[in-house]
């Protein structure tokens, strides 16, 4: 038929996110405008037009190695793009001299996938740690707050195991305590329910909220789970071949007529996303 999509249209259903140079749209803590990045001569991103509104749980969602990994990179300055611009709270990532990168990063909580925990150090030194790098803090003050942290995310009991004598789940839950302890205006994580059973997936989204919500700050979940997007999504931007395909709140996001997102947030095997 002459409407399937052919090789030159692919990016046909890509409606994009919102306007980000419309003050009226939002207040975004960080905006990505027209960026792109190639990795080992691939474009990764590829004009990436998105922005994360303040104060709320944006959820990205998109195919395997559609680039949701190297945006996080983006954000906290680890990889700069080719061309285009990321802006963080105002600050233009790639223009920042490196104490002003390490300054902003200080700003930003970011849970990797494993949780990136140091093997050699039990949970409270794991927890400890940025705010021994970081401030000068006295002991006895940095104890107090790595066990508020801890018991926030239910893990005073592990306060002395090695990261090698917990569960999946529980590492999860320390890399999060320690995302959290310099009380960062901006958390991200990266796929936080790869690896975990289905209620250990619902109990940490439980989790993200609570703290969101006694916390506040702009948080930025990566995932492929839909249950969890659904569960704990504010805000849903969804990134394909490295632009956004829609970005928008949530309720619109799921009431999408575009073929592309329904397929993607019901996990149908039928439309424009295939194996290839
Ligand atoms: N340092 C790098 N060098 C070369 N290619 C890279 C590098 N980092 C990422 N890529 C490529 O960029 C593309 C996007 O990678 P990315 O890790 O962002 O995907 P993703 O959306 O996070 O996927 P997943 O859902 O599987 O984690 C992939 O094709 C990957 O191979
Ligand atoms: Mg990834």
């Amino acid at each position: 038929m002459s409407e399937q999509p052919g090789p030159t249209d692919e990016y046909q259903y890509h409606s994009g996110a919102p306007d980000l140079g419309d003050p009226s749209t939002g207040n975004w803590s960080i905006r990505c405008i027209d960026v792109h990045k190639r990795l080992g001569g691939v474009p990764v991103l590829n004009g990436l037009n998105v922005a994360f509104p303040d104060e709320t749980i944006t959820v990205v969602l998109g195919p395997s190695g559609t680039g949701k990994s190297v945006l996080i990179k983006h954000i906290i300055g680890l990889m700069f793009p080719d061309s285009g611009d990321v802006v963080v709270k105002g600050q233009s990532v790639p223009s920042l001299t490196l104490p002003k990168l390490l300054a902003l990063r200080r700003k930003i909580g970011v849970l990797f996938q494993d949780g990136a925990l140091f093997g050699s150090m039990s949970v409270f030194s794991n927890v400890a740690f940025p705010l021994r790098q970081h401030t000068d803090m006295a002991e006895a003050q940095i104890a107090e707050i790595v066990k508020q942290r801890l018991s926030d995310v239910g893990l005073m009991e592990a306060i002395d195991f090695m990261p090698n004598q917990l569960s999946g789940g529980m590492r999860k839950r320390a890399g999060f305590a320690r995302a959290l302890v310099m009380e960062p205006e901006i958390v991200i994580f990266d796929e936080p329910d790869s690896g975990l059973d289905p209620v250990r997936t619902a109990l940490l989204c439980d989790l993200i909220q609570e703290m969101h919500k006694v916390y506040g700050g702009t948080y930025i979940v990566v995932t492929h789970n839909i249950a969890s997007a659904r569960q704990i999504g504010e805000y849903i931007a969804l990134l394909w071949r490295g632009r956004i395909v829609e970005a928008g709140d949530a309720e619109r996001m799921f009431s999408s007529e575009n073929p592309f997102v329904r397929q993607f947030l019901s996990g149908s095997a039928e439309g424009p996303l295939t194996m290839d």
